[in-house]
């Protein structure tokens, strides 16, 4: 309470004589104790309106106390060791941000989180961990960004990720890891949108290609700066990321090993495969017939060892293991078999295999399947996927800034307590303070006032003379900036949209 106050208190002597009436009946608020008890803040830390930030204290335990209220904890650059089960007293409601990078946790005690059920950014970089346990994140059931880069993990137990089911974006970049962690995507209760994997920095020599062709449909997956060996089913793979403007690829890519010399010092492309074009074909078959499907530009004979991997709407095949009972096969020779087509089969059908070329833009090593008379509704994937959530990105942003700008506009002209135009130019800056002086006491406490349901925490201006762009630069409570935050280590504020705040404090 007492950072609380003094923080407020403290700006009003500058220049604060335009909104006095204010200044004093919040004085005498405060004075009678009309607002309510707050935790203190433990040493060490500062405490804002639902921010607090210990970090940087050297702090080898937790400090104890810490105020329930926020929503935002930072507890980096420490020399925190272990995450222990009991490390706050009472749970934490509220809290969507945790930051613990940059201490010395080596060890995570199972259920450590239980009592941060609402934690959506976990960040725990830079740290001393080597395994993630089984059910160490259990009770994140609502978590969507998890830090983990610059650890020195090497093995990731199964049952790691369970319980985080909403998780959308993992970063492991820069740990040990020498097995791409399949686990991740298969545990039933693990992440089910997973749609962000950075494992780049790691130790990764091998990948399962066939699995990565049916999940990198759905998820952007980082794998720069592993030592991959260069395979055929590596180049293949390559190859047809490439092809698919696959972004995780396309903005790293010199952070593959297996480029130029390296993919003609390994011999799994036919002399002849790099003349043929690549032309998209058309088939249509009757339901219940069968179809086979020749691999676009792989001609006759077939080197040997040479695997063609088929990219069907629903999964992904080869040919070296393939159940020729089974619905859809591949041959040796690399032709794709569908026995019995259903409806659903219908849809575009890749081909990747190792060609030892790029594809020019006009080529395309697809099929078309058309099963009676139903439709091709799927679309080729990635390319198009990834300009689509770019597109709605820049669509996001530019909302919210209008939005904020009309807030800070409603704020600017319908605040009671504006400055008289006859104080000419320092009036501005009295405006700003108005905007926190002359709020109901109990909402300056926690430093937000509501605008049409939505929630907008204003801060003090660092420099005493940016008058004018304090008033353009409000935090605003808009979920995506809080990545940032997260990122940036703190240096930018972070407002979140939680539903009822105003009168707990
Ligand atoms: C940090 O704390 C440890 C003991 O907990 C102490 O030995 C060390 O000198 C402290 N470091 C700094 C920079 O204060
Ligand atoms: C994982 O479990 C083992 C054995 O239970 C324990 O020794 C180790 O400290 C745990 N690791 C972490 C990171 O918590
Ligand atoms: C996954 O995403 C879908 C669609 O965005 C959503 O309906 C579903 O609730 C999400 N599942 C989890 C476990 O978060
Ligand atoms: C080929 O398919 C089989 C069966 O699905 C699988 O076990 C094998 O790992 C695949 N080969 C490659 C190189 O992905
Ligand atoms: C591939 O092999 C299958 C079965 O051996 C054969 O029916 C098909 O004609 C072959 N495809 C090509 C393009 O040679
Ligand atoms: C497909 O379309 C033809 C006419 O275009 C129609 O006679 C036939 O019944 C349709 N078949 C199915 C399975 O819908």
């Amino acid at each position: 309470m007492h950072t609380v106050a003094s923080q407020f208190l403290g700006k009003t002597d500058v220049r604060g004589s335009c909104c006095h009436p204010a200044v004093v009946a919040m004085l005498l608020l405060l004075c009678l104790g009309f607002v309510p008890t707050v935790a203190p803040c433990p040493p060490h830390c500062l405490c804002a309106s639902d921010i607090i930030s210990c970090s940087g204290s050297n702090l080898s335990t937790l400090p104890f106390g810490l105020p329930s209220y926020a929503t935002r904890l930072d507890l980096s650059h420490n020399a925190l060791r272990t995450m222990q089960v009991a490390w706050v007293s009472q749970p934490f409601q509220r809290l969507t941000t945790l930051v613990l990078s940059w201490n010395s946790i080596s060890q995570i005690e199972m259920a450590a989180f239980t009592a941060t059920p609402r934690l959506l950014h976990l960040d725990l970089s830079s740290n001393q961990l080597r395994v993630l346990n089984s059910s160490v994140f259990s009770g994140l059931t609502e978590l969507k960004e998890l830090l983990l880069i610059g650890n020195q993990i090497a093995q990731i137990m199964p049952g790691a990720f369970s319980d985080v089911n909403s998780l959308q974006r993992l970063y492991l970049s820069a740990n040990r890891l020498t097995s791409f962690p399949l686990g991740l995507f298969e545990d039933p209760t693990g992440p089910r949108n997973l749609t962000f994997l950075d494992l780049s920095y790691n130790r990764l020599s091998k990948l399962p290609v066939q699995s990565l062709l049916s999940l990198s449909r759905h998820a952007g997956i980082y794998l720069q700066e592993n030592p991959l060996l260069c395979d055929c089913a590596l180049i293949a793979l390559l190859e047809y990321w490439l092809w698919k403007q696959y972004r995780p690829l396309v903005d790293f890519q010199v952070g593959y090993q297996c480029r130029g010399t390296a993919v003609r010092e390994v011999n799994c492309t036919h002399q002849d495969l790099s003349d043929i074009p690549l032309e998209a074909q058309s088939y249509r078959v009757e339901p219940g017939d069968w179809l086979r499907v020749p691999c676009p530009g792989l001609g006759l004979p077939v080197q040997q060892g040479l695997i063609v991997f088929w990219v069907t709407p629903r999964t992904a095949l080869n040919s070296s293991a393939s159940d020729l009972r089974s619905h859809l096969s591949v041959f040796p020779n690399g032709t794709l078999e569908i026995q019995g087509a259903l409806m659903e089969d219908s849809g575009i059908y890749e081909c990747v295999v190792a060609r030892g070329r790029y594809y020019d833009s006009g080529e395309s090593p697809e099929a078309r399947v058309r099963v009676g008379n139903s439709s091709v509704t799927s679309t080729t994937g990635l390319a198009r996927r990834s300009s689509g959530e770019h597109f709605n990105t820049a669509f996001t942003t530019l909302a919210s800034c209008v939005i904020s700008i009309v807030l800070v506009l409603l704020y600017l002209y319908l605040t009671p307590c504006q400055c008289r135009e006859s104080r000419g130019g320092g009036s501005r800056s009295c405006g700003a303070r108005a905007i926190i002086l002359c709020s109901d006491p109990r909402e300056v406490e926690s430093g937000q006032r509501r605008a049409n349901g939505k929630r907008v925490a204003f801060l003090e201006p660092q420099a005493e003379d940016s008058d004018i762009s304090v008033l353009k630069t409000p935090v605003m409570t808009l979920d995506h900036i809080s990545t940032e935050g997260i990122l940036k280590n703190g240096s930018r504020t972070v407002g979140h949209t939680l539903t009822d705040l105003a009168h707990e404090v």
